[in-house]
């Protein structure tokens, strides 16, 4: 039997080469070995959207088609949204009885987006909460391994912490406890050189059209210190340089010896780097623009998702339930 996978991100909006290097390549390989559940986290999103939510329904069939223009296949991995499976948040409500206050109110990322994030208010009760919603997406489908970036190391951990103590009350092992993938591609920076994100308007996103990622690339920062091509140059602190480690590992060595011997321009090397981009992206754009018409292969790839996700998720709540010792 092949070890199951679940993985999720929050629908807030077009993806980008972050999401790209940072998740789904790693995902589209992982598919070789596991059984993969990946999940459409609207509820997730719903968390910090809620007050202006009109972009979610949008946002949901535009990641659904990304993940299926980059190579996620509908035979192989089950694709659906959270939403559409009611058992998450039963099996929600299970793992909030038994979560201590003090454990979410102490999580990093908890106490770090009540600081940073200032257009929206992030003070509500599910917010709260958010890790014990992750929690349930992962053990409703007795993950074993949940591939995610570093940021997201605080939620597994809890995630473990919650099945321990559930075990513990309940007297019976029923959930595995799922083990942490870290993603090990170097982490792609925005445009700005500041963390790549959405707020920042600082990515390229998978959807970009040539001319868009020519003028994107142009506008990145580059080492400081050269003035004229001839300055020798520091590629170590160069974001474009950054950006070749990760499109063009072939010819960073080579870069990077040119850089230092000031042999070569910035605006040739950052040409370069978007023609390397373009090629990368375009044959995600063309199947891009093929699934984007064809709504109906898409919402298909979805209620199939649904339906293999569903049957998993009942099995599950099931069990919890005849645990718990509620009737039924
Ligand atoms: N919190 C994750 C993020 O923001 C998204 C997510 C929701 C998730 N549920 C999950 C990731 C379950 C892994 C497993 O990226
Ligand atoms: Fe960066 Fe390329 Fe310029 Fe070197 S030549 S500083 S790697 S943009």
């Amino acid at each position: 039997m092949k070890k199951r996978i679940l993985s999720g991100m929050r629908p807030t909006g077009k993806l980008h080469l972050g999401h790209l290097v940072g998740a789904i390549d790693n995902w589209i390989k992982l598919q070789d070995e596991y059984d993969c559940y990946y999940m459409i986290a609207d509820w997730h999103a719903l968390m910090s959207e809620y007050a202006s939510p009109e972009n979610i329904k949008e946002n949901i069939f535009e990641c659904a088609v990304d993940w299926l223009s980059c190579g996620l296949d509908p035979e192989r991995s089950s694709i659906f949204i959270q939403s559409d499976v009611s058992q998450h948040l039963d099996l929600y409500m299970a793992l909030s009885c038994l979560t201590p206050l003090s454990w979410l109110e102490r999580c990093p990322t908890y106490k770090e987006q009540l600081r940073e994030v200032t257009t929206r208010d992030l003070t509500t009760y599910a917010f709260l909460g958010y890790p014990v919603l992750q929690a349930a997406d992962i053990l409703l489908y007795k993950a074993n391994v949940v591939p995610v970036g570093v940021d997201q190391s605080s939620h597994l951990e809890l995630t473990r912490e919650i099945v321990r103590r559930f075990h513990h009350i309940y007297k019976k092992e029923i959930f595995p406890e799922p083990e942490t993938l870290l993603t090990h591609a170097p982490k792609l920076l925005g445009l700005d050189s500041r963390k790549m994100s959405k707020s920042y308007d600082n990515f390229i996103a998978l959807s970009e059209t040539d001319e868009d990622i020519v003028s994107k690339v142009k506008q990145m920062i580059t080492d400081p210190a050269r003035i004229q091509k001839t300055d020798p140059g520091h590629p170590d602190i160069c974001n474009v340089f950054s950006y070749y480690k990760v499109f063009a590992s072939k010819e960073v060595h080579e870069l990077e010896e040119k850089c230092k011997a000031g042999e070569i321009g910035c605006m040739q090397c950052k040409k370069h780097l978007a023609e390397i981009i373009i090629e990368r992206l375009r044959p995600i754009r063309q199947k891009r623009e093929k699934l984007i018409k064809d709504k109906k292969f898409v919402m298909d790839v979805l209620g199939k998702g649904k339906q293999k996700a569903q049957d998993t998720a009942k099995q599950t709540m099931k069990e919890v339930r005849e645990l718990i010792g509620f009737l039924g």
